[in-house]
């Protein structure tokens, strides 16, 4: 059987050369969505599906797509797959975890960074063509050294941005689903603590993980009325991890200084509110975006799907039960 392969992004041409060489391959060759009907109708006769975590890889995808044996999606998140039913169908789902820890954990720190030092705002001001006195108590922010640092999933990413804050002398705890580890507690001089307890403690808090039933929500209202009135919250991991209404009713609010996010409920459709408010920083969803890992996501995801089609264990595949 010729294997085919549908990618549903322009991705990098140098790096979807090995793909083109062994199988028939078919690229939606812009850089957005492919629309849903166009994806259904392309997906049908391939056996392997490159995604991207903007694409919806569910039940009615599989119901299409027959011959379809491997989905390989070029991000670390997987809330977009519906891995279940492709267990149940016996399709392979991998991603691309480790090549985008660091890259994330940067820009969970200038994230950080800017809400303390209302970088977005001084930077309006600049360009709005208000600065035109020298200034002593305008736009004063937070300082971040000898802070304390909440970080709530101590994952990968997690410890990355605890590795940065420690450089930057702050205090570090962390909450994480599987407890305490002892083992990186010194080499972080990090602390561990439970929820309620580091979103009281905390002068920032950082979200670092994945989106699935259990972490849905996870910073609600309840959660939220915890933080300090001073501390600052920062999102990279995924927008439906926090209540968003609950959020910007805190921030309206000025229940909590600032937050700062990265992903959203909805996006790229963000709530109007959010696009007003001076105490919040809004990124388009960019944490992986460098060159270089962006390139190295392709890679690993091409890596990944080449492996599947060729009958060979996937370097990242998240349902090895498949193989039985
Ligand atoms: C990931 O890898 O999950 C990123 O959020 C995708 O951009």
């Amino acid at each position: 059987m010729t294997e085919s392969v549908l990618v549903t992004n322009e991705l990098f041409e140098e790096v979807l050369s090995p793909l083109l060489n062994r199988f028939e391959v078919e690229v939606f060759q812009q850089d957005k969505p492919m629309p849903r009907e166009l994806f259904k109708q392309k997906v049908e006769d391939k056996t392997g599906l490159i995604a991207m975590a903007a694409d919806r890889v569910d039940k009615e995808i599989f119901d299409v797509a027959k011959p379809l044996r491997v989905v390989s999606t070029v991000s670390v998140g997987v809330d977009h797959i519906d891995i279940k039913a492709a267990t149940e169908r016996g399709i392979m789902i991998t991603n691309t975890p480790g090549v985008l820890t660091e890259t994330t954990a940067d820009l969970a720190f200038a994230l950080m960074m800017t809400a303390a030092r209302r970088i977005g705002e001084a930077e309006r001001y600049v360009r709005a063509g208000k600065w035109k006195i020298p200034m002593y108590r305008r736009l004063l922010g937070t300082d971040i050294h000898g802070k304390t640092l909440g970080i709530i999933g101590f994952g990968r990413i997690g410890r990355a941005v605890a590795k940065r804050a420690a450089g930057f002398g702050m205090k570090i705890v962390y909450y994480d689903i599987a407890g305490a580890d002892e083992t990186v507690e010194s080499d972080l001089n990090s602390r561990f603590m439970l929820l309620d307890e580091l979103l009281s403690t905390a002068d920032f808090v950082s979200l670092h993980v994945p989106l699935e039933k259990s972490t849905e929500r996870l910073i609600d209202r309840k959660k939220l009325s915890l933080m300090k009135r001073s501390a600052f919250l920062i999102n990279t991991s995924r927008g439906r991890v926090i209540d968003e209404r609950a959020l910007i009713e805190t921030l309206k609010d000025k229940r909590i200084a600032s937050a700062a996010l990265d992903v959203f409920e909805t996006e790229p459709h963000l709530p109007p509110e959010l696009l007003e408010m001076e105490n919040v920083v809004l990124a388009p969803h960019i944490g992986s975006a460098s060159h270089e890992t962006r390139k190295r996501m392709a890679e690993l995801a091409v890596e990944n799907c080449t492996l599947a089609l060729e009958g060979k264990k996937p370097r990242y595949l998240l349902n090895p039960e498949v193989l039985k």
